[in-house]
């Protein structure tokens, strides 16, 4: 298959209007796939309401169909067409944080949405991007869109339309090149169906944040171990996972060094995820700066990006140091844990 690539100025005005934008609304409406950026990360859309559409969606990430989907609004009308009812939290955070990186978790309406998007659950994500090639992509093809991060499964989320040509070129229809994303992580995936709203998913916006507009926010206890069944059937995945396996270490630079030293004794190429702080300090085979410690948002805006470089590379294997679960920094432990499949070294006090 041809993909065909857009891009497009984000900053114009008269998005809606552009023929990049009208070409590419016409492909999902014609059950086509299209990648697309929001404020988070890439997006790989598709006609959410189509079991066809859905299905390229799956194929072309070569994703697991037990895995359901994030369906992309651009007004709140939208969200009436295709949710049972709106919660009172629900409501607040709406109003605190859409458009932006926060996906909430609906009893869906019946009879609307392909199934394949729920994948077989009473329930729907949805979220309204922050993103004016998003918003106008969505208005103009006048469809609630189905979008998971446009990578490839597995592989790290794509923060560039290079990242998402490198995975998926040749597979999808059409891709619109926006530029880079900002938020760099994905959104929150919070659940509003019980009494005390729950964290699915950490991202963009912070457990701080939400605790501010709702009280008391609960994050969902699985994700801290990779151990029990998480309730977003996404999480189970091993997941942004760079080529080389890579290790998390938790201690200070000299004991981080020591351990570098005696695998590059062993004849491995080592890379090294850092800061720009601290980029100095380390001897290995590549040291990567990912932002800067003291501003944890630089470190997510970079991070995916610094794994697919560590990829192109070709060291055999990674350390990365760790970051506080404050703010963002929850979101980046996260996916750092889960890139790392969960092998996490701590220096003895
Ligand atoms: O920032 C984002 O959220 C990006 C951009 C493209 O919007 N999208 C994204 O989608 O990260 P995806 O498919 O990579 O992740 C969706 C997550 C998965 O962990 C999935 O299991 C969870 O949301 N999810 C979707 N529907 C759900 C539901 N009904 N109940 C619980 N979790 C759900
Ligand atoms: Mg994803």
């Amino acid at each position: 298959m041809k993909t065909f690539q857009w891009i497009v100025d984000k900053g114009v005005d008269n998005l809606g209007t552009c023929p990049q934008i009208s070409q590419a609304a016409h492909f999902l409406q014609q059950n086509e796939v299209v990648a697309f950026p929001t404020e988070t990360v890439y997006g790989l859309g598709a006609n959410a309401k189509s079991d066809e559409a859905v299905q390229k969606i799956y194929e072309a990430k070569g994703r697991p169909s037990d895995n359901p989907l994030i369906v992309h609004i651009a007004s709140k009308d939208q969200l009436e067409e295709i949710v049972a009812d709106i919660p009172k939290q629900a409501q607040q955070l709406m109003d605190a944080f859409w458009p932006g990186p926060l996906t909430i978790i609906f009893y869906k309406k019946d009879g609307v949405l392909s199934e394949k998007v729920t994948a077989g659950l009473n329930t729907v994500a949805v979220r309204m991007p922050d993103h004016p090639v998003a918003l106008s992509l969505i208005r103009c093809a006048g469809l609630p869109i189905a979008a998971p991060s446009a990578n490839r499964s597995g592989k790290p989320s794509p923060t560039t339309a290079k990242h998402v040509w490198n995975d998926l070129n040749g597979r999808i229809a059409g891709l619109i090149d926006g530029g880079e994303t900002g938020v760099g992580v994905e959104s929150t995936v919070v659940d509003c169906t019980g009494s005390v709203v729950q964290i699915l998913r950490p991202g963009g916006i912070t457990k701080e944040q939400l605790e501010e507009v709702v009280g008391k926010v609960e994050v969902d206890p699985t994700l801290k171990t990779g151990m029990g069944t998480p309730k977003s059937p996404g999480m189970k995945y091993a997941h942004y996972a760079p080529d080389a396996p890579l290790f998390l270490l938790d201690g200070d630079r000299e004991w981080i060094q020591q351990w570098i030293h005696d695998k590059r004794n062993e004849g491995l190429k080592v890379g090294v995820l850092t800061t720009e702080e601290h980029v100095a300090d380390y001897k290995a085979d590549v040291v990567l700066a990912c932002g800067q410690r003291e501003d944890l948002a630089t470190v997510a805006a970079s991070l995916y990006d610094t794994l697919r470089t560590f990829d192109e590379s070709g060291v055999d294997m990674i350390v990365s140091e760790v970051f506080p679960t404050e703010g963002v920094g929850l979101a980046i432990m996260n996916r750092l844990l889960k890139a790392a499949s969960y092998q996490y070294l701590k220096q003895e006090e």
